[in-house]
């Protein structure tokens, strides 16, 4: 399949990684140039800007850090939007804001492509491992044909599913994997940078589930305190510390 590959940060430059080696036809961009250069070894073409980067391909995905990201490399200057061809699927792999992907979503179809959001579960371990999570959201059709390279970056894709469905797969894969081992250990042994995960990255996060439980008009107690404990960690200069060292405002705080 022939591939645009946009975003090598921590979790996109492993994920690339695999769609490489599972043999697809891969240009990569990203905005600090020497990291895609590390790919040029499993042959992916280097493009200098977004637009390169989707031009001609089937399938594109992005994996950048935020909205922000997101909509620079779609929408920007040389932006990847325009350069799309019509019939091509953006799959957008960040965890980035419903409204965003709700108007990417839009404008995609407008333009004759499809947008499949696919957010992923998993440290950049097990990003360079293939095991990731994958949830997939959008056309079913869509989802099939990119299968094949959601498979080579992830040891299992869901698609996005009603509630109960989606409680079988937090409780029975998420929960039972290996996450709660990984971030004790890590805060056991004080292990925060680098970071895996960014804090602020993490805050983030927090922030899109509580627009998106505000708009429904959900409370969301925890999440509050959540933001205002990750909100504290960056204000203390923790925001680029990996995201387990919430642990260290915890010991601040216990004057520690
Ligand atoms: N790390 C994890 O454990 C984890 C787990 C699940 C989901 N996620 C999600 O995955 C996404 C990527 O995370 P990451 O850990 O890979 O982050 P990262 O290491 O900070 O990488 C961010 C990527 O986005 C690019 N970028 C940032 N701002 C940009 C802009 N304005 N224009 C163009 N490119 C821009 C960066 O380019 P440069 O190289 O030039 O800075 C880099 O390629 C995030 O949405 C995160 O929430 C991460």
């Amino acid at each position: 399949m022939k591939v645009g590959f946009i975003g090598l940060g921590g979790m996109g430059l492993p994920m690339a990684r695999h769609v490489l080696q599972a043999g697809h036809t891969v240009t990569v961009y990203n905005r600090t140039r020497a990291r895609a250069d590390q790919l040029k070894h499993l042959n992916a073409g280097v493009a200098d800007s977004p637009a390169a980067a989707a031009q001609g391909a089937e399938v594109l995905i992005t994996m950048v850090g935020d909205d922000a990201a997101l909509e620079e490399i779609m929408l920007g200057e040389r932006g990847a939007l325009a350069a799309l061809p019509k019939g091509a699927i953006h799959v957008s792999m960040s965890t980035v804001s419903p409204g965003l992907s709700r108007w990417l979503a839009e404008r995609h179809g407008a333009a004759g492509q499809t947008l499949v959001a696919a957010p992923v579960f998993g440290r950049p371990d097990a990003a360079e491992a293939g095991k990731l999570w994958i949830v997939a959201a959008g056309p079913g059709d869509a989802i099939e044909r990119c299968r094949p390279l959601l498979e080579a970056m992830g040891q299992g894709v869901m698609y996005a599913v009603p509630p109960a469905e989606l409680l079988d797969v937090v409780n029975g894969r998420l929960f039972r994997s290996p996450i709660y081992e990984n971030y004790g250990k890590l805060i056991a042994e004080e292990r925060y940078e680098p970071a895996g995960f960014k804090l602020r990255y993490g805050l983030k996060d927090v922030r899109l589930a509580l627009e998106a439980a505000d708009e429904a008009t959900v409370p969301m107690p925890l999440a509050s305190l959540m933001r205002d404990r990750y909100l504290s960690a960056v204000a203390r200069g923790w925001g680029d510390a990996d995201w387990a060292a919430l642990a260290r405002v915890a010991a601040a705080d216990a004057g520690l």
